[in-house]
């Protein structure tokens, strides 16, 4: 309740939690190649090899697929900045530095089978893709979480919400691909980020039983200041709105698949831990996430009426 404790004390006291974890997670985790997941058949020689080099009309992608698909590989470009900040928040040795390491090394994986995918193919502009990386990663990222304060507490909920949003997104980005290849891929990448976010749910979730107003108060700081990663990427505005007209990520299943399923799974709104304070803050969460709620009905009717345009225009193009 009222307990205060210092985060490298939280720490101390979540170790066995992270322990039990990690091991969890490996036992769990699949070992997979990138190369098993191009088609490297399609690939041939840049102009620089004696080849041809890239032009629009070569990729395969629609305008929405390619905004979406690299956006996520940009954000997996970004994986130094996140690994400087959860190696901040989290301790440098024992079973907290192991997963530190253990995560980056997957988070790694998905931008090089991404980035192999997407060359190999032809599906994007490489010299764009390489200038955008170099922009993204030079720039890289400091306040993800936009509570300015990324010690464990708000750390771990930001990236229990985060993994899930990235499950979502990849997932609908396999989709939207229109390709088995493409597809099989992001639904791979998509169930490690679903691991990695169970990992921090139930990390969260033992911090919730060991300082539960603490944790919540930096579990609704994190949901009111929520972002998805990428602002600052080149085109993020255009892409971001393509991202959220065609459905890959919105305001919608943002609350419905992503804050409200972990909510639930914490046990947010039933519990009987909190003190005076928690509870000021659960009541403050509460009339947010109904505030939330009414975004999305204007959102989805703002969009339903963008959409219409668009098969308006289209029609009368075609007429
Ligand atoms: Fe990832
Ligand atoms: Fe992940």
């Amino acid at each position: 309740m009222g307990k205060t404790m210092t985060p490298a004390q939280i720490l101390r006291e979540l170790e066995p939690v992270a322990e039990a974890n990690l091991n969890r997670h490996l036992s769990l985790a699949k070992d997979w190649h990138p190369h098993d997941y191009v088609p490297w058949s399609q690939g041939r020689n840049f102009a620089a090899m004696g080849g041809t080099d890239w032009s629009p009309e070569q990729s395969g992608l629609s305008e929405v697929a390619r905004a979406a698909v690299v956006t996520n590989l940009l954000t997996e470009d970004n994986l130094p900045s996140y690994h400087r900040l959860i190696s901040t928040a989290f301790s440098r040795d024992g079973a907290w530095r192991t997963w530190v390491d253990r995560w980056t090394a997957e988070e790694n994986r998905h931008g090089i089978a991404l980035r192999d995918y997407l060359v190999v193919t032809r599906s994007v502009d490489p010299v764009a893709l390489e200038q955008a990386r170099m922009a993204c990663v030079s720039q890289g990222v400091d306040n993800p979480n936009g509570t300015g304060d990324h010690t464990v507490l708000p750390g771990v909920a930001y990236v229990t919400f985060q993994e899930l949003a990235t499950r979502v997104s990849h997932r609908n980005t396999g989709r939207v691909c229109q390709d088995p290849v493409a597809d099989r891929l992001l639904s791979r990448i998509a169930a490690d980020e679903n691991l990695h976010m169970v990992f921090y749910r139930n990390i969260c979730g033992a911090a919730l039983d060991l300082v539960p107003d603490a944790a919540l108060s930096a579990i609704a700081a994190v949901i009111r200041n929520f972002r998805m990663p990428g602002a600052g990427m080149p085109d993020f505005r255009r892409n971001s709105v393509l991202i959220a007209k065609h459905g890959i990520y919105d305001l919608r299943q943002h609350l419905d698949e992503v804050v409200l399923p972990v909510l639930r799974k914490w046990n947010i709104f039933d519990r009987n831990d909190f003190g005076p304070a928690g509870e000021q803050t659960r009541d403050a969460l509460a009339a947010h996430l109904d505030s939330l709620a009414k975004d999305v009905i204007r959102f989805e009717e703002q969009r339903d009426r963008a959409l219409a345009r668009d098969a308006a225009r289209a029609a009368r193009n075609s007429g």
